[in-house]
């Protein structure tokens, strides 16, 4: 069967995979098929990082918006959402808390802004961080930048940074987002990032209304075309508040089948991209409290990253409906990681950087040239 002819194609000869071969991947035939899949991507996994989780603090330090993307709950015209931005003594405390709890790294997430103000402010937080007695390797997910804005990030001591191009089909990108959103400026921001220096992440949503497998497939091969280092993808969900939400609402099971879904993307992701680091994303537990990170482990990938910021503000930065453990304390949410990860045979890597193997590859590979 075409499937698992591809499948061992695709464990031998990743490089030669193309789009129709992707899709295929993508749409096992039945059961049996998807756990092989899952299985193989998992093995990859393993050959890149042991059976260890990358861990990232992850830090929502405002919920001020100038974009209006049309899925997401933060968007600028909701005026439903009490809006904050963290003290600076709030967001050090934050990034301590991630390093006393072993984390090794955090992320700094935002929504967008580009006033001087702001780009200050990221300056500060970064340079503070260095002055705590912990490495940490640390993320920026803030938006859109100029190319002298992430450079002054970079040299502030971010290393990493996602920005999500959320449908590599211009016609789904178009479709989610507000007149003022570029595709273009999107993939030519993610440029400017790599520029700077940055380890670069970027991804997608799963399960868009109107997408297909073959538009996955395509978001795929953009992920391998864009030669990035970090990959965060999630299922869509829909949130009341926002127009997508409210013109697509969910019905039966099709959140449980977006998560399916979305596992797949992270499979085949891993078996395309091996050296790639790829997030198990909160929007997988958001469907599946229980278990959604951990499948996504078990489905190649290999980062997970754990709420430090204050619980109080968790249900300001709802960017879907049903976000997970809006009441649960910081060590709490550790230690349930730590049990549902050895539940699967899997450990936190505590207290490393957790880089991306194919940013070193890359670069390498460049010098070459
Ligand atoms: N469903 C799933 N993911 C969402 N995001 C924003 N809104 C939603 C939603 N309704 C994701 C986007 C964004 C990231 C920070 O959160 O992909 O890049």
């Amino acid at each position: 069967m075409d499937f698992y002819r591809i499948l061992a194609k695709a464990r031998s000869n990743p490089g030669e995979l193309d789009a129709g071969d992707i899709a295929v991947l993508l749409d096992p035939p039945d059961a049996a098929a998807q756990q092989e899949l899952f299985q193989a991507a998992y093995r990859k996994k393993v050959e890149l990082c042991g059976k260890r989780v990358h861990l990232r603090g992850l830090i929502e330090f405002s919920n001020i918006c100038t974009r209006n993307c049309l899925y997401c709950g933060i968007r600028r015209d909701n005026d439903r959402v009490s809006r904050y931005t963290m003290s600076m003594d709030e967001i050090i405390r934050s990034a301590a808390a991630a390093g006393e709890f072993g984390y090794g790294s955090a992320v700094l997430q935002s929504g967008e802004r580009n006033d001087r103000q702001f780009v200050d402010l990221v300056e500060e937080i970064l340079l503070k961080i260095r002055e705590l007695p912990y490495d940490l390797g640390i993320t920026l997910s803030c938006g859109e930048q100029s190319l002298e804005t992430y450079i002054r990030w970079r040299k502030a001591g971010a290393r990493r940074y996602l920005l999500r191009i959320e449908s590599a089909s211009e016609k789904i990108f178009r479709a989610i987002h507000p007149a003022d959103a570029s595709f273009t400026g999107r993939k030519d921001a993610l440029q400017r990032l790599k520029d700077a220096g940055f380890q670069t992440g970027s991804g997608v949503m799963i399960g868009l209304p109107g997408q297909s497998i073959a538009d996955l497939a395509q978001d795929i091969l953009f992920f391998r075309e864009t030669d990035l280092d970090m990959i965060g993808m999630g299922p869509y969900l829909p949130q009341d508040e926002t127009p997508l939400g409210k013109m697509f609402p969910d019905q039966g099971n099709a959140a449980e089948k977006r998560l399916e879904l979305a596992l797949r993307m992270i499979a085949v992701t891993r078996l395309v991209l091996p050296d790639v680091n790829i997030a198990a994303t909160t929007a997988l537990q958001a469907i599946s409290p229980a278990d959604g990170r951990e499948r996504g482990i078990l489905a190649g990938a290999n980062v997970i990253m754990p709420n430090v910021g204050d619980v109080s503000r968790r249900k300001d930065y709802q960017l879907y409906n049903g976000k997970p453990a809006l009441d649960e304390n910081n060590s709490l949410i550790r230690e349930k990681l730590i049990a549902s990860l050895a539940a699967i045979g899997e450990q936190p890597g505590f207290n490393e950087a957790g880089d991306p193997q194919h940013f070193f590859n890359r670069i390498k590979k460049n010098e070459r040239i």
